[in-house]
């Protein structure tokens, strides 16, 4: 028994001296530091309201739809379409979003997305923020975007509303999502 144990002491000492002679590379070490999150790089923004959507974005939305709005890339994107499911879109100007209505954005933030195609659903937001603070992540999403698509995004949102207040459809602080007025009499 005894014999047996030192035999194979001795053959892993064997394989060991044999890997060190061999001349494979050794694996390196991945220098980490970990910083605390005072020591993040600080934003660029001066504005408090753009600061505290920079970071509530990079904070509850980059993980899927990526650290400067690309959406689902690389590795990750591949697998996911291999697997014949949906990839989480941008936000950036390369995505559509900026097509979209605020009203729209905020409801959809607010309620999430549920898409069996998806392999990541799109989470509700309603509980967790407020609708200023979701509106606070749209305005430093909206720094991604050409001039041209704000102007276009800022304009929809204004037809919206213009449709909404001529149909009168209402939109409350308790109530932001549009209802529809009950005609007189009904
Ligand atoms: C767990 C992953 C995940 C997280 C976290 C997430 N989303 Fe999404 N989001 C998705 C997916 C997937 C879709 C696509 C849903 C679909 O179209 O079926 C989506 C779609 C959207 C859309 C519609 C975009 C389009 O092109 O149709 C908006 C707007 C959006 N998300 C905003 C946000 C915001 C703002 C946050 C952070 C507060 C966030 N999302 C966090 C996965 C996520």
């Amino acid at each position: 028994m005894a014999m047996k144990n030192v035999a194979v002491v001795a053959g892993l000492v064997a394989i060991m001296l044999l890997a060190a002679c061999s001349g494979a590379p050794k694996p390196t070490l991945l220098a980490v530091t970990l910083v605390g999150p005072e020591a993040l790089p600080t934003s660029v923004f001066t504005d408090p309201a753009l600061q505290r959507g920079e970071t509530n974005y990079q904070r509850y939305c980059a993980h899927c739809h990526g650290y400067h709005g690309e959406g689902q890339t690389g590795d990750s994107a591949a697998t996911t379409r291999a697997m014949g499911m949906k990839t989480v879109p941008a936000h950036d100007s390369t995505g559509l979003i900026w097509q979209y209505a605020d009203q729209l954005l905020l409801r959809t933030t607010k309620e999430g997305i549920l898409n069996s195609l998806n392999r990541y659903p799109m989470p509700a937001f309603g509980t967790t923020f407020d609708d200023a603070t979701i509106m606070e992540i749209y305005a430093y999403v909206k720094t991604w975007w050409t001039d041209e698509q704000r102007a276009y995004q800022a304009e929809v949102t204004r037809k919206l509303q213009e449709i909404w207040d001529t149909l009168g459809v209402e939109t409350t602080p308790e109530s932001p999502f549009a209802t529809a007025t009950p005609a007189p009499g009904s």
